[in-house]
């Protein structure tokens, strides 16, 4: 098989870090790089060791070479380019958040499946065994029906021109790390809340910099989300169902320190005994930039990752957060159904 040559636009931090994951991959090849400015893209590929720089996005696009693109680009240009990239008959693995609507996140997908395209939400962590086993045993029915799912995920940042702060490019913690959290929540319960209620508190530029939320699912499951760009880093996950529960990390990246794990206790009481059942680790760029390959050549069985169907049940998720948030009142998840 022949490497999936991806161009990536927009000389972004998660460019390099995606880059360096992946490079051992045989099934794609990072070919060039796109940036609005030639020099600054001509620095980038000199740095990571691409072969081709190029000064526009349209460049990129229409290059002939390039079978797929790598969009890292800030969330309120997901969508936008997105678009043009599967209209111009690309491929796209897109950075999480897919979109800042539900709407767009639809729009996208709509348009992907007119040009006959996939395109597909990154999340790395999903690429990795810890999410896997995480999702069996939920699947499997080892803690039984599910009843309580947190997740959670901060991280710390404060300056007001990183584009996570910036109100203009869909910034804010609930899109960021939130997106994350609202994605963990989506797996194990294998459907969108019906409802959602939200507090938060925001940063100087307008943004939420903490968020807590609470989804409701109809048959009685509830959830709670919390994200922070005001917090050290952390990012756990608990699922309890009515006959055991899990506790694992959901790390892009593990292991943190040791072999990942996940934690299950088999049992409802607090003498039953908790397994750790330790997983390999690895480079979530890495198995996130196979899959996509995979994707590729083989069709959606072959990707880890979100389905698109997730990814607009997440977007409509966290869409409903953002009401919630600003309006005070519970939201319907629906409503964004479109
Ligand atoms: N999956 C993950 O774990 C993960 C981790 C980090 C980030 N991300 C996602 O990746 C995306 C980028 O994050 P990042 O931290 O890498 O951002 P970043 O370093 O600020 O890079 C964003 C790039 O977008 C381009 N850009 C185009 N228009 C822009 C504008 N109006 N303002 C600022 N930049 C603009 C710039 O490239 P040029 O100047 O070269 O055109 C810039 O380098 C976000 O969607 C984020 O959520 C995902």
């Amino acid at each position: 098989m022949k490497p999936l040559r991806i161009g990536v636009l927009g000389a972004a931090n998660i460019a390099r870090m995606f880059i360096a994951g992946a490079a051992p991959s045989k099934k794609i090849v990072v070919a060039a790089v796109a940036s609005r400015d030639k020099a600054k893209a001509e620095a980038f590929a000199r740095e990571t060791g691409i072969a081709r720089a190029l000064g526009s996005y349209e460049a990129l696009l229409a290059d002939p070479e390039i079978d797929a693109i790598y969009n890292p680009l800030p969330n309120t240009l997901h969508a936008e380019w997105s678009i043009r990239a599967v209209e111009a008959g690309k491929h796209v693995l897109c950075e999480k958040p897919l979109a800042t609507t539900a709407a767009d996140a639809r729009a996208m997908f709509s348009a992907a499946r007119k040009a006959d395209r996939h395109l597909v939400e990154a999340y790395p962590y999903r690429a990795q065994a810890q999410t896997r086993k995480l999702a069996e045993l939920v699947s499997s029915g080892a803690i039984g029906r599910l009843h309580l799912v947190r997740s959670s995920f901060g991280v710390y940042f404060d300056d007001r021109s990183n584009i996570r702060l910036r109100p203009d490019v869909g910034g804010g913690a609930l899109l960021d790390a939130g997106s994350y959290a609202v994605s963990l929540v989506q797996l194990v319960a294998g459907r969108r809340p019906a409802r959602v209620s939200a507090s938060a508190q925001l940063f100087e530029t307008g943004v939420d910099r903490t968020t807590v939320a609470t989804l409701e699912f109809d048959d009685g499951l509830l959830a709670q989300v919390s994200c922070s760009f005001a917090t050290a880093y952390h990012r756990h996950a608990l699922i309890a169902g009515e006959t055991g529960v899990i506790e694992c990390t959901y790390l892009n990246h593990p292991p943190m320190g040791g072999p990942p794990t996940v934690e299950i206790r088999r049992g409802v009481k607090v003498s039953d005994p908790v397994e750790v059942i330790e997983v390999p680790g690895g480079n979530g760029f890495l198995g996130e930039a196979d899959s996509f390959a995979d994707l590729v050549a083989g069709g959606p069985k072959h990707w880890t990752g979100a389905t698109p169907a997730e990814s607009v049940d997440i977007a409509m998720t966290l869409e409903a957060i953002l009401a919630a948030i600003k309006s005070g009142k519970p939201q319907s998840v629906d409503v964004f159904a479109g």
